[in-house]
C-alpha cells in the first residue's frame, strides 16, 4: 500500500501494516498488534480525536472554513444566525429555511420565571458571569427533561433550538445580578445581537436602540466564534455527549473548560495584560520578562495555527469601525506595539506565535461597555452553535463512550496499614 505505515512489535517480530486513510491511521489495528501498549498522548499532540464534517482548519496556512466556507466571506456576508444553522445543518439555508429557523430561535429566547428567580438569584451578590453561565446552562436540563431522550431527533432539534435561543437571555441576566440591575426580558421584535444588547443595557426606557454599527459588530464577533474544530471546550461536550448525557449538561461542561484562561478566558486575561503593562514605553521590559518566562504574552500562540489566526485579522480591521464609534481604546496602541515587538523577535518567531482570536476581541468588548467578566460570556454564546453541532455529529456518528487508558506511575499492591503503624 503506497499511503501506509508498517509498525513492527520487536518482541516478538509481528508487523502490521495500516493504511492512512484522510491523514490518519486507525487505532484498531495497533490494538490487534500491540494489546496492553497504550499511545501515551496525554494532550492529544497526535490524536485525531474524531471525522468530522463542521470545521476545516489549517494552522500552518492560517485557513478557517465552516463547512467548507472560508472564514473571511462568512464574516463579510453572513450573520452569526445563519452561521449557526450552516453549523448545525450542514448547509446554508434556503429562504424559507432561513426565515423558520430566525422565527424558532426569536421565539426560544425566554427562560423559565424560577431559573432567574430562583436560581440565578441564588448567587452570590459578586458571582462572577462566567461561573452563573456554566451553571444555568446545566441547569436547563432541569426545565426540559425530555432532553435525555438524545436518541431522538426531533426533541434534540428542539434543544438545539432552545440553548442558541437562551443563551444571550442567560448571559444577560447574569451580568445583571452580577452589577445588581433588574433582569430585562427579550424584546422577540429585535435582531439576534440588538436584543442581547438591549437585555444588557436597557434601563428605563420603552425601547432599547441598539447602535447598527455595534449590533453588526457584535454579530461578526460571533461568526468568528461560532466554532474551531476540536478544542479543549469541545473535546469536554464530547467527553459527556459520549456518555449520552443531555445537550444542556454536555454544553455546560464545554462552556465550563472555555472558562479557563488557557482557552476563551484569555480575552479577559488580555485586558489584564495590557492594562498592567500601563503604556507602550514598558512593552520592551514586558516582553522580555516573557521570553525569561516570568509570563505569557497572552493572546498569542495557539497549539493548531503557526501563522496568523485568521479571525484575529478580521477583527482588527473591525475594530476601526467599532471605535469610530465608541472612541479608541487607550489599550490599542499597547497591543499594537506589542504585537510589532513580538513579532519581530526571535523567541515569538521561532516558536510561531501570532495572535490568536482573543488578542483584538477584548479590546472592542470594552470599548462597547462591556466588563472583562463578561469576555468569557460574550465567546460561549456563539460556540454554543459549535458545541451543538458536534454533539449532533458526535451522535449521529453512533460514537462509542470516550475512555481512555492511564500509564500506571503509582505505587505497587501494599497492605492496609491502621493509623498508629503509619509515619
Ligand atoms: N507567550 C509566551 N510563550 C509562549 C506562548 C505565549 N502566549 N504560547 C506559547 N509559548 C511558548 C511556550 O512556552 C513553548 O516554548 P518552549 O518550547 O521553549 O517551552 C512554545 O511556545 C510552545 O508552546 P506550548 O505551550 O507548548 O503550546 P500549547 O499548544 O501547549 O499551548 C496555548 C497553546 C494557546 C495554550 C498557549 O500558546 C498559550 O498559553 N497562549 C496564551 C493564552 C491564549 O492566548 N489562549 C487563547 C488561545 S486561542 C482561543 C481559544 O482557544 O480559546
Amino acid at each position: 500500500m503506497a499511503d501506509s505505515i508498517t509498525i513492527t512489535d520487536n518482541r516478538s517480530g509481528e508487523s502490521v501494516e495500516i493504511p492512512i486513510v484522510e491523514g490518519g491511521v486507525s487505532a484498531d489495528a495497533w490494538r490487534k498488534l500491540l494489546p496492553g501498549v497504550w499511545f501515551s498522548d496525554p494532550s492529544f499532540m497526535t490524536t485525531a480525536l474524531a471525522s468530522s464534517a463542521i470545521t476545516y482548519l489549517d494552522g500552518d496556512a492560517g485557513v478557517l472554513r465552516y463547512r467548507g466556507y472560508p472564514i473571511e466571506q462568512l464574516a463579510e456576508h453572513s450573520s452569526y444566525i445563519e452561521v449557526a444553522y450552516l453549523l448545525i445543518h450542514g448547509e446554508l439555508p434556503t429562504k424559507d429555511q432561513y426565515e423558520t429557523w430566525v422565527h424558532d430561535v426569536t421565539y426560544h429566547t425566554f427562560i423559565h420565571e424560577n431559573m432567574r428567580k430562583r436560581f440565578l438569584e441564588g448567587f452570590h451578590y459578586d458571582a462572577h458571569p462566567m461561573g452563573m453561565l456554566v451553571s444555568a446552562v446545566a441547569a436547563l436540563s432541569t426545565f426540559y427533561p425530555e432532553s435525555k431522550d438524545v436518541a431522538d431527533p426531533e426533541i434534540r432539534s428542539k434543544q438545539i433550538t432552545r440553548l442558541i435561543a437562551k443563551m444571550p437571555t442567560l448571559a444577560a441576566a447574569c451580568h445583571r445580578f452580577s452589577v445588581g440591575m433588574p433582569f430585562v426580558y427579550p424584546d422577540n421584535g429585535l435582531w439576534f445581537t440588538e436584543n442581547f444588547l438591549s437585555m444588557m443595557w436597557k434601563v428605563a426606557e420603552p425601547r432599547y436602540e441598539a447602535d447598527p454599527v455595534l449590533a453588526r459588530a457584535l454579530d461578526l464577533l460571533f461568526i468568528l466564534h461560532a466554532d474551531h474544530e476540536q478544542n479543549c471546550g469541545t473535546l469536554a461536550l464530547r467527553t459527556v455527549a459520549s456518555a449520552h448525557a443531555d445537550p444542556y449538561s454536555a454544553c455546560a461542561a464545554a462552556c465550563a473548560a472555555l472558562y479557563g484562561p488557557r482557552h476563551g478566558g484569555a480575552n479577559e486575561a488580555v485586558i489584564r495584560m495590557l492594562t498592567e503593562i500601563g503604556s507602550v514605553a514598558n512593552v520592551p521590559d514586558f516582553v522580555r520578562d516573557v521570553k525569561e518566562r516570568k509570563g505569557r504574552l497572552e493572546g498569542f500562540g495557539h497549539r493548531v495555527y503557526k501563522n496568523y489566526d485568521p479571525r484575529a485579522r478580521i477583527i482588527k480591521e473591525a475594530a476601526d469601525k467599532v471605535f469610530e464609534i465608541t472612541g479608541k481604546n487607550p489599550l490599542l496602541d499597547i497591543a499594537l506595539k506589542l504585537e510589532e515587538t513580538a513579532l519581530s523577535d526571535d523567541y515569538f518567531i521561532s516558536r510561531k506565535l501570532y495572535p490568536n482570536v482573543d488578542f483584538y476581541s477584548g479590546l472592542i468588548y470594552q470599548a462597547m461597555g462591556f466588563p472583562i467578566e463578561m469576555f468569557t460570556v460574550l465567546f460561549a454564546i456563539p460556540r454554543t452553535a459549535g458545541w451543538l453541532a458536534h454533539y449532533q455529529e458526535l451522535l449521529s456518528q453512533d460514537q462509542r463512550i470516550y475512555r481512555p487508558r492511564q500509564l500506571w506511575i503509582g505505587a505497587e499492591e501494599r497492605p492496609y496499614a491502621p493509623m498508629d503503624a503509619r509515619s
